[in-house]
């Protein structure tokens, strides 16, 4: 059988990600939750996470919310109430991708088929992150997200009186005019 392709896993080794430098399909590997509530129905809804159900306080940006990790996940947040005095319900949920093409791939996806673009690839300053958003057909909106930092048991919580602005970076077009100022 020598000289002859084998599709034998054992033989060729793992299966490859890449295919002509195009990838075979986007990697689904986490999902996070914002949601959008008035302050005082976080603040019960925020103890119940971080005391019944273990999560933990990795940054509390008093203006914005608290950016919760789950017990034994490394994830920089898996969660975060989103302080709103004129709206409730889901603010975005986001799907981490295998890496930043994919980003840039999963956001073209959704353009190609008329999904709108609701805000331009950038990276976060809390959590790090690349991300790009999307209108979501389930209502809210999808990030796309890649690179989050990672916080083991050492890191505590910081508090930030004053949000962090809301990204380092993001790809502008001429006329655009949104600031870099805190929030979601
Ligand atoms: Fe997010």
């Amino acid at each position: 059988m020598t000289g002859e392709p084998s599709s034998s896993p054992a033989a060729s080794g793992p299966a490859k990600p890449y295919l002509n430098n195009r990838r075979t399909s986007v990697l689904l590997r986490e999902y996070m939750a914002s949601l959008d509530a008035p302050k005082a129905s976080h603040e019960a809804a925020n103890e119940f996470y971080l005391r019944r159900l273990r999560f933990r306080a990795i940054d509390d940006s008093r203006p914005v919310g608290i950016f919760m990790q789950c017990e034994g996940d490394l994830m920089h947040h898996n969660l975060l109430f989103v302080h709103r005095s004129d709206r409730t319900g889901t603010n975005h949920m986001a799907i981490e991708v295998r890496d930043f093409d994919e980003v840039v791939e999963a956001g073209n996806y959704m353009t190609e088929r008329g999904w709108k673009e609701s805000r331009r690839l950038g990276r976060h300053t809390l959590g790090s992150n690349v991300f790009r958003f999307f209108h979501s057909p389930c209502g809210g909106r999808i990030e796309f997200a890649h690179d989050m930092d990672r916080m083991d048991s050492n890191w505590k919580t910081r508090v930030w009186e004053k949000a962090p602005p809301h990204h380092l970076w993001m790809v502008k077009f001429p006329g655009d005019t949104e600031q870099r100022g805190g929030g979601e």
